[in-house]
């Protein structure tokens, strides 16, 4: 039933890559056997969220922009073709190394089949007010996560003087000369802060971003821009100051590991009972999944200052979790984490603040005999003592992450749809599993 092939999301650009198949070929699905115990080494890549924002921050530098260890993933292919569509020259070099020149901006909207495909894309909003005087792009789309609003985005645009002009699903923001202002976020939106201080990069005058996001992908956002020579500090503390600059040169820059990968591989060594070292990691970032990996009876020990490794017990214990910006529990990590915790010892309570209607996987779960109630924003998971293999869907980046994880665990073969969401920000996934003894396949199903 499961042929090999491969697939890009290309393939599904103007359809609903959930319930459409690809024309001539049927639904793509990763099969999955479980039962084996992970061990071995995984290379982690550079951190998706890091890259997204850096690739739309070098619309602001004149020069060029080189970018080494980029991962391959579908959200940077989009990231990509967005700053080709812009008036970008974006070049691939060998070792992953991404190259970007700017030749002037003579576009300033984000085409809606782009910015549907990826809500990140908004992430250029900033940087085009701030180098063009306007931005134009539909609302974006994105994972199917709950409402995402951009309030705190236009909040930010408008301090800094900028116009908003709302028509036919789209949204114009225009000002020239933008100055800097004190802006209060009244969440840590992780992108809004990015937003506001790429724009705020050639503002004139000083920008305060107070009760900005702490994550480690805006430091490393910080890093570019002041490589590129714009002047940020506090990044990584609750206010970032930005003092204005005439221009960005371009830099040379190279992208933190990717945290929430390294969790996803954390947890799937703690749930199969495996061993697995990490290299290229930072592991000052994955204090809170380290703390809960532990309490859930796992031994993760720092190798060097790069590399973890991961011993999982033989049956992990319940353990409750709340998500929480950095540096609490990442939402991103919700659902791998529920996944381990359907097979632990005990009832564990999962509390998502970040985002609502991250619950999706549960169901899915459910169809492989997980127990899972939802309360308000809590799951309360009693761990079973097995899991069996069922046809599940992948409803977003992260469910297809846990139902992976959850088919390592179960009884017999786990059919996962929705694959495409996967390879948004998960660099061959499946390659690295099967190096650390997983068996997993792609292939179509007619
Ligand atoms: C980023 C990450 C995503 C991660 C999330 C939270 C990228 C490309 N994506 O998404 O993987 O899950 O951080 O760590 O970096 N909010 C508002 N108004 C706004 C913006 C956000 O109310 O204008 C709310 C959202 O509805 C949500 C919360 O803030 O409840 C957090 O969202 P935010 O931090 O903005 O997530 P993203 O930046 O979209």
């Amino acid at each position: 039933m499961v042929r090999a092939t491969t697939g890009t999301l290309g393939e599904f650009e103007g359809l609903d890559p959930l319930v459409e198949p690809v024309p001539g070929r049927g639904w793509d699905v990763l099969a999955v056997w479980g039962g084996a115990r992970l061990a071995g080494t995984i290379p982690v890549s550079a951190a998706k969220n890091a890259v997204l924002p850096i690739l739309a921050a070098s619309l602001l530098a004149d020069g060029p922009t080189v970018l080494r260890g980029v991962p391959d993933l579908e959200d940077v292919r989009t990231m990509c073709r967005l700053l080709t569509e812009l008036g970008c020259e974006v070049v691939w070099q060998p070792s992953r190394t991404l190259r970007i020149q700017n030749r002037g901006l003579q576009v300033h909207e984000a085409p809606y089949e782009l910015v549907r495909l990826m809500r990140a894309s908004f992430l250029v909003m900033g940087p085009l007010l701030a180098r063009a005087g306007r931005a134009k792009t539909a609302l974006p789309g994105g994972c199917a996560i709950g409402s995402r609003p951009i309030d705190l985005h236009l909040k930010g645009f408008a301090a800094l003087g900028a116009r908003m002009e709302f028509a036919h699903g789209r949204i114009q923001v225009e000002g020239r000369g933008l100055s800097g202002a004190r802006i209060y976020l009244d969440f840590p939106s992780v992108t809004a802060t990015e937003n506001i201080m790429m724009a705020a990069c050639l503002a004139r005058g000083t920008t305060l971003i107070e009760n900005a996001a702490q994550e480690p992908e805006v430091v490393d956002l910080a890093g570019y821009l002041n490589a590129a020579g714009g002047r940020v500090r506090g990044a990584g503390t609750d206010v970032v100051r930005v003092e204005g600059v005439d221009a960005l040169t371009g830099c040379e820059y190279q992208v933190i590991p990717d945290r929430i990968e390294a969790g996803t591989f954390m947890l799937a060594a703690a749930m199969t009972g495996g061993n697995i070292r990490l290299e290229n990691v930072v592991p000052e970032h994955l204090k809170a999944v380290v703390a809960k990996l532990r309490e859930a009876g796992a031994e993760v020990a720092e190798e060097s200052d790069t590399s973890l490794r991961v011993r999982g017990p033989i049956r992990p214990r319940a353990v409750d979790i709340k998500t929480l910006p950095f540096p609490g529990f990442p939402t991103d990590l919700q659902a791998p984490a529920m996944a381990m915790l359907t097979r632990a010892e005990g009832t564990s309570i999962v509390t998502e603040t970040v985002f609502e209607n991250r619950f999706l996987h549960v169901d899915e779960l459910k169809r492989m005999g997980a127990d899972i109630r939802i309360e308000g924003r809590s799951a309360i998971v009693r761990g079973v003592e097995r899991l069996t293999g069922a046809p599940v869907r992948a409803t977003d980046l992260r469910a297809g992450a846990c139902l992976v994880l959850a088919g390592l665990m179960a009884e017999g073969i786990t059919e996962i749809t929705g694959v495409q969401h996967i390879d948004r920000g998960y660099a061959d996934f499946v390659g690295k599993l099967q190096r650390v003894g997983a068996r997993v396949e792609r292939g179509t199903m007619a």
